[in-house]
């Protein structure tokens, strides 16, 4: 479990599966990720055994404490962890959408980047998104990523081609360590 300021992050379980297909499913939070179908519970359920076995990512569900109850209300990621050139793609999903925009992605983030960083090594971890979700773009350049590339016309959908950005941050450029606003609030891999 890692903790971080009013959220933590757990190995995602089975039992979770009903949640993940609720808000992949969900027009809303669909709109903003890279994904064409409609998740069906076999295909989750297939997708969630081949995760177990793959040493290449971690996914951790976000937990928020509501009245006192840790509740889960979306998921993160490290995808395709290459531990020679230390890199990593960061994914992240806030799919109880009455959770966005409280600076919850954010500190769940920068918990993520504690481990990529701190504990695995890594010294890159890059991500996409589509342009039009400037809530994301402003959640990740809060913590220092850059714009470094547009992927451009690469995803279809609604008879629209849309941009992706490419964005990226190096381990030298993390204020992991040195936030003493995150020190202030005592936020660490394990509770204060
Ligand atoms: C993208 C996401 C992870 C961001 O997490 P979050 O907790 O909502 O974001 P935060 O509150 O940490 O930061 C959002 C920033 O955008 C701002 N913001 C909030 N709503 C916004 C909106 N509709 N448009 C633009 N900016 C917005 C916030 O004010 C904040 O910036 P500030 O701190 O400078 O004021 C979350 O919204 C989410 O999961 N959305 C749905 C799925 C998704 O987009 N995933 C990412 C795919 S790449």
């Amino acid at each position: 479990m890692f903790y971080g300021k009013d959220l933590r992050l757990r190995a995602i379980e089975r039992e979770d599966i009903p949640r993940f297909l609720r808000w992949f499913n969900d027009p809303e939070v669909r709109q903003f990720v890279v994904m064409h179908e409609p998740l069906s519970r076999a295909k989750e359920e297939k997708w969630f055994e081949e995760h177990l076995s793959r040493a290449d990512e971690i996914i951790l569900a976000i937990e928020v404490l509501v009245e006192d109850e840790w509740t889960h209300i979306g998921n993160i990621g490290l995808h395709r962890i290459d531990l020679k050139n230390r890199t990593a793609v960061l994914g992240i999903v806030i799919g109880e959408k009455n959770f966005w925009g409280q600076g919850y992605g954010r500190e769940a983030i920068r918990v993520l980047l504690r481990y990529a960083f701190f504990e695995l090594g890594l010294n890159r971890v890059e991500l996409e998104t589509f342009e039009f979700n400037t809530r994301a773009i402003r959640c990740y350049e809060a913590l220092g990523f850059k714009k470094v590339g547009v992927r451009r016309r690469a995803f279809f959908r609604d008879g629209k081609f849309h941009n992706l950005i490419l964005m990226d941050l190096l381990a030298e450029e993390f204020d992991g360590p040195t936030d003493h606003k995150a020190r202030k609030n005592s936020s660490t891999l394990t509770p204060a």
